[in-house]
């Protein structure tokens, strides 16, 4: 587990750029956190670590799926608006989660059941109004690893 403090948007965003360097074919990340906890703004960070254009990353309000090209695809999953798992088999997920790309899930406590077992899961929490408590929980050891070397 790691745990980092963010006290700007820039820095949330620094952090998704530095762990993008880390990540590799296949990868899936599991984003957990209130609404305005700073997982979209992670993902623009990610995006950019990743040479994707950080503009394109948007809150996919009623998109459940974007993809972003860079070095890696990113696959930008947001089911908050997710009504039941139903629309995430009609998309056919499981070639996002399971394919060369790297997929980023905001709200992934929804489908729970549905993420990969390994994974590394990131929960934000809302310390202040510009401070936020960012916390990375690895579930298996390629995780591990890249926190170690984070
Ligand atoms: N340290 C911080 N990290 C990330 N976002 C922050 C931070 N401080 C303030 N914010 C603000 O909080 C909001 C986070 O929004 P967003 O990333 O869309 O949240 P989420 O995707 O979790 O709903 C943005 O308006 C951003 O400017
Ligand atoms: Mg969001």
């Amino acid at each position: 587990m790691m745990k980092l403090i963010s006290t700007s948007t820039k820095q949330t965003r620094d952090i998704g750029a530095k762990l993008a360097k880390l990540l590799k074919p296949g990868d899936v990340l599991a984003l957990a956190g209130n609404l305005g906890s700073g997982k979209t703004v992670f993902v623009k960070g990610l995006a950019r670590g990743m040479g994707c254009k950080e503009r394109e990353v948007l809150s996919p309000t009623f998109v459940l799926l974007r993809q972003y090209t860079g070095k890696l695809t990113i696959n930008h999953f947001d089911l908050y608006r997710l009504k039941d798992i139903c629309q995430l088999e009609r998309i056919g997920y499981e070639e996002y989660f399971y394919g060369a790309g790297v997929t980023v899930v905001e709200w992934a406590d929804r489908v729970k059941e549905a993420m990969p077992q390994e994974n590394l899961r990131v929960e934000f929490k809302i310390l202040g109004e510009e401070k936020r408590l960012i916390q990375f929980i690895p579930k298996g050891r390629r995780y591990a690893d890249y926190l170690r070397r984070f």
